[in-house]
């Protein structure tokens, strides 16, 4: 992506004023992200990869300075202050004038680019797949309100769930008000071709007790051989250990094939986001 916004084909219905010209390279600009293809943020790691094992000096991660100065601190930093504290200070910035503009322009979702990878080559992959019938997505928010449309014309094939009951008007018909670790109280066992569950580890289900009951709750849903995506920030504020090893435990297997090409896929964003391609054993 380039930093050039052009305004060749001005919106017709702006004034040629400074208003005027605010307004076109806004949209511009929008237009240009909405188009913006997110395969330059990839960055596919080898198998096992997470700051848990060895890792090549350049993807030492740059967080954990908190954590580091000591357990009073950081446990009564909220973890995603943590993780702000943790990068480096132009990503810092980066990351504060992308909260501004998503705030100014009313952004209908996040802009980072492993948002961009799973709405536009993730959840586009599942919801294009004539043999899905149900995908369960954890974890709602504002941002995530319209994804139920991605699956059109059958949206029903997109079902959510959120342990907090105001994130209710975010979720799907039929939304499901629980924690993912008593899932299997609501759907029924082997009734879920994919599950989907981005952004909840470090944001609710933070230890390996919590994550093995989600875990192995999400296997009894699944069909046999479906499939389970964790979306997760490979970073100490949010990530104090591998799930890899929970999600094996819970009978789960690295996928051999995965939309993104590997089992693990770390996007190049500041707090890491790693995506986890999963089957059911
Ligand atoms: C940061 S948001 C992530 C939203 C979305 N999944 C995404 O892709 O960004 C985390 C959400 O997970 C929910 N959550 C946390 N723990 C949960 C649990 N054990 N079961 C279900 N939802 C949970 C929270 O209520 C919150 O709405």
């Amino acid at each position: 992506m380039t930093g050039r916004i052009d305004c060749a084909d001005p919106a017709p219905w702006v004034g040629d004023d400074q208003v005027g010209r605010a307004v076109r390279v806004v949209v511009a600009y929008k237009m240009q992200r909405m188009q913006r293809t997110p395969g330059d943020p990839l960055k596919p790691v080898q198998d096992g990869e997470s700051r848990f094992h060895a890792a090549p000096p350049d993807l030492e991660p740059r967080d954990g300075s908190l954590e580091r100065k000591g357990g009073v601190l950081s446990s009564f930093v909220p973890r995603p202050l943590r993780a702000w504290f943790g990068l480096s200070g132009l990503a810092r910035w980066r990351w504060l004038a992308r909260k501004l503009r998503e705030l100014l322009l009313r952004s209908p979702g996040i802009e980072s680019a492993d948002r961009i990878v799973l709405e536009q080559q993730l959840l586009a992959a599942y919801a294009a797949d004539p043999a899905l019938r149900s995908l369960l997505f954890v974890g709602c928010d504002w941002y995530t309100q319209r994804y139920p449309a991605l699956f059109e014309p059958d949206r029903s094939r997109f079902r959510t769930i959120d342990i907090d009951p105001r994130k209710a008007r975010f979720g799907a018909a039929g939304h499901v008000i629980a924690p993912l670790q008593e899932v299997v109280e609501h759907i029924a066992p082997g009734s879920i071709d994919v599950v989907v569950c981005n952004g909840v580890y470090g944001f609710g289900i933070n230890d390996r007790a919590e994550m093995s009951l989600a875990l192995r709750a999400t296997r009894q849903i699944l069909r046999d051989g479906g499939s389970f995506l964790l979306g997760w920030n490979d970073v100490a504020a949010f990530a104090p250990f591998d799930p890899h090893e929970v999600a094996v435990a819970a009978g789960f297997s690295p996928a051999e094939a995965s939309p993104l090409g590997a089992w693990r896929v770390r996007v190049d964003t500041p707090t890491r986001h790693t995506f986890d391609f999963y089957v059911k054993r």
